[in-house]
């Protein structure tokens, strides 16, 4: 296995996946990051240069800085440039096969001493490391959207994985100025199984009316002294991916996990939330 992780990869340029890519570059790794959409290319690395030209206005970064920092990032959409990583992160959608797949494509790919991470939200650690032939060094690394602000990563791990790969994996957390915690692999991991309980609930809430969805998150907001409410967070981690997550805890943990049929049918609709201008609210 590697001793540092200099070199890091980055799987998907989505909402996660950029973030991450930042957050690699300013722990002094290179950065690749690669997508098979040109676009959410250029849309991530628009996002990154918008956040440190925010930095070098606020004083935080010369322009120099800032620059060094974006010729850390080379972007591609070949996988075949991942070959010489210390670690590759995952950020691509969240379905099992589509995991295991490019895990067993990226085994192939990259040098046999790196290590293989996913930010999967819930799906097991253990199975996407079956894809490949080295389930030592294949771990969670889930980071919180947005990756630039939230504070945490948790770490899940798989049944294989080794002491030395969850120290590597802590210790560029660290160096990417986060804190962690390194969980067992079950579904949901510990955020996600308790934040579901809240999110599933709110679907039904949603289906019963109960009150506007505007309510309802002031009054999680202000009751609660949560950040948004639980529409609102549908809708800007994407109600696509929020559904997904609970579909795998149902499969689970069962029907407390189920999913209400007003939510599911924006999915079904396409709306899933701010990244396309519609979900809970319009934007
Ligand atoms: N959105 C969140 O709040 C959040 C938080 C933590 C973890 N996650 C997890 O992160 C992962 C990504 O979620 P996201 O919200 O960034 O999704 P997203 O839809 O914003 O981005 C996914 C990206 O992957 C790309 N992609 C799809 N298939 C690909 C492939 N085969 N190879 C390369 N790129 C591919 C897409 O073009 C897209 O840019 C999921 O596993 C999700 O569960 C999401």
């Amino acid at each position: 296995m590697v001793d540092r992780i200099e070199k890091v990869g980055v799987l998907g340029a989505g909402l996660m996946g950029h973030g991450i890519a930042q957050l690699a570059a300013q722990a002094d790794c290179s950065v690749i990051l690669v997508d098979i959409s040109a676009k959410e290319l250029e849309k991530g690395i628009a996002k990154i240069q918008k956040l440190w030209n925010k930095d070098v206005e606020k004083g935080k970064l010369t322009s120099e800085q800032a620059d060094e920092l974006m010729k850390r990032i080379k972007t591609s959409m070949d996988i075949n440039d991942f070959a010489d990583c210390d670690v590759v992160i995952e950020a691509i959608p969240e379905i099992m096969d589509l995991k295991k797949e490019t895990f067993a494509k990226l085994d192939q790919i990259v040098k046999p001493e790196a290590i293989l991470a996913t930010n999967t939200s819930q799906l097991s650690i253990t199975e996407i490391a079956s894809a490949t032939g080295r389930s030592d060094r294949v771990i969670g690394m889930h980071f919180f959207y947005p990756a630039q602000v939230m504070k945490l990563i948790e770490i899940p791990v798989g049944e294989h994985t080794s002491q030395k790969c969850i120290d590597l994996i802590v210790d560029l957390s660290r160096r990417m100025k986060k804190e962690t915690i390194v969980c067992r692999d079950t579904p949901g991991f510990i955020v996600n199984r308790l934040l579901a309980g809240l999110m599933v609930e709110a679907t039904r809430v949603y289906d019963e009316q109960l009150a506007s969805v505007e309510d309802i998150d002031k009054a999680i907001k202000l009751a609660l002294g949560h950040p948004m409410g639980p529409f609102q967070l549908f809708d800007f981690s994407g109600i696509d991916t929020m559904v997904r997550v609970a579909d795998g805890l149902r499969a689970a943990y069962g029907d407390r996990f189920c999913i209400g049929i007003g939510t599911r049918n924006k999915v079904r609709a396409g709306d899933y939330g701010q990244k396309t201008g519609r979900g809970f609210y319009v934007y």
